[in-house]
């Protein structure tokens, strides 16, 4: 049986200056996990906010803190991540060494544990820690920026990933570029978290937010 879709907005196309409200508005609209966008300058070339910030938001939702990291080291901040109230943490394949060491350190910090895939990276490098993972995350766009063009290519990926995982418990998860005319094409290929930035911000008001997710949640759920 597909499992359930799960909608989760990223709040890097939120207002910023009323980050902790924006939380709380797309929360009550209806989002099922809030994805927080981690980047630091040097994996991906733009810089968000680290644990201090997730930290002051964390009092906004009870819903999952599903933190991304785009960061280099990743290592190095796990459990800062984990107080600071991540639920699952997400590490960049590209960014790490020791991969199957970072997802047992994630796991013991009492979260769950996620790996993300550029566009151009195969599924096969997860193949041996697939017993160590939540979620696999398949970037649709090159990670650094939202309201990048969604890229086809990793719709037969998803389908992939999805005969590789098997009957294993694990998120299969989408971001970038996903809004109502997409969330289609990776639903049915076997995707139920769906991240949306820009597809879930616009309009700016809680009511907005309410009718954007609806929309991405009924297209997804009709395809699968
Ligand atoms: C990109 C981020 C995404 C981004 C998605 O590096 O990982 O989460 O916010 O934004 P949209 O939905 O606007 O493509
Ligand atoms: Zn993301």
């Amino acid at each position: 049986m597909a499992k359930d879709i799960i909608i989760a907005p990223s709040i890097l196309a939120s207002d910023f200056s009323k980050l902790g409200d924006e939380i709380a508005a797309v929360d009550r609209a209806g989002a099922d996990w809030i994805h927080l966008d981690v980047m630091d300058g040097n994996f991906v070339p733009n810089i968000t906010f680290g644990p201090p910030i997730i930290k002051a938001v964390r009092k906004s939702s009870k819903k999952v803190f599903d933190c991304h990291l785009m960061i280099e080291n990743a290592d190095l901040y796990l459990k800062d991540f984990a107080d600071a109230g991540a639920d699952m943490i997400c590490v960049h394949e590209e960014a790490s060494t020791h991969l199957d060491r970072s997802l047992q350190v994630i796991r013991d910090l009492g979260c769950k544990a996620g790996v993300a895939l550029n566009p151009h990276t195969s599924e096969h490098t997860l193949e041996y820690v697939l017993d160590r993972l939540d979620m696999i995350l398949l970037m649709t766009v090159n990670p650094g920026f939202g309201g990048q063009a969604f890229i086809p290519s990793v719709i037969d990926k998803v389908a992939r990933v999805k005969a590789m995982i098997g009957d294993r418990d694990i998120h299969i998860q989408v971001d970038g570029g996903i809004d109502p005319t997409t969330a289609p094409l990776v639903a049915a290929a076997g995707a139920n978290s769906l991240v949306a930035g820009s597809a879930v911000f616009k309009g700016g008001t809680e009511e907005a937010y309410r009718a954007n997710i609806t929309a991405i949640r009924e297209a997804a759920q009709k395809a699968q």
